[in-house]
């Protein structure tokens, strides 16, 4: 990945750069198009972006589609968790995702993007796929991911969910360790960050 924009890592809990703010707009921007692409003919887009760790991507994305000539776009979010503040452990065949609110009322027959900044496991987003279109009704649900992790080691169960669940768009592939920066957090820390960064497992667990 390229690192040409200079940050200064100023935390002895980060390891160092991993993708730069140079390198997320550039991306963002091609990512924009190819989302402006394959909404060619829809009238209204309500980008659902998923709380909190998307808030920044989709700030930027929904501004990005704007630029290439998207419209009819809409801005929401909705609030689901797995992780807290612990990260994965090696082998998990599940987790629960805890869907906790949404900032409209309702989105029966509307096409859904939902936003998000990673797929890990892949338990967070299928299940709000499978809420926005079974119980909610939404007429389409497709998913953007800005970071897709490439898992060293899953589980049967977490393989067979990957196998089947994939992401429509995604800005970049990442190795299988703890990224922070431009919205992802380790205990709510780093979200600020306008990079990404690998973190020192060893300092949070
Ligand atoms: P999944 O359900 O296993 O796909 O996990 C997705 C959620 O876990 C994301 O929405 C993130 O909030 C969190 N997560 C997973 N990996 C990371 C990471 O490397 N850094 C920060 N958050 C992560
Ligand atoms: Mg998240």
């Amino acid at each position: 990945m390229t690192n040409k924009t200079e940050h200064i890592i100023d935390d002895d809990r980060l390891q160092g750069v991993l993708i730069d703010s140079e390198a997320i707009h550039t991306r963002i921007v091609s990512l924009a198009q190819e989302i402006k692409d394959a909404y060619a003919g829809e009238k209204s887009v309500c980008l659902m972006g998923v709380l909190k760790g998307a808030s920044i991507f989709v700030s930027d994305l929904i501004r990005e589609l704007r630029s290439v000539g998207m419209r009819g776009l809409r801005l929401d979010f909705v609030r689901a968790s797995t992780y807290q503040s612990s990260m994965k452990g090696a082998g998990e065949k599940t987790r629960k995702v805890k869907i906790s609110g949404m900032t409209c009322d309702n989105v029966e027959g509307c096409s859904i993007l939902l936003v998000d900044d990673i797929l890990d496991q892949g338990f967070t987003l299928s299940a709000l796929k499978d809420h926005f279109l079974n119980e909610l009704k939404a007429k389409s649900v497709k998913t953007c991911v800005f970071l897709e992790k490439k898992l060293e080691s899953p589980s049967p169960e977490v393989l067979e969910l990957r196998k089947h669940f994939k992401a429509d768009f995604r800005g970049f592939e990442v190795n299988d360790r703890w990224v922070v920066g431009y919205g992802l957090d380790v205990g709510e820390e780093f979200r600020d960050l306008p990079y990404v960064a690998l973190a020192r497992e060893e300092c949070f667990r």
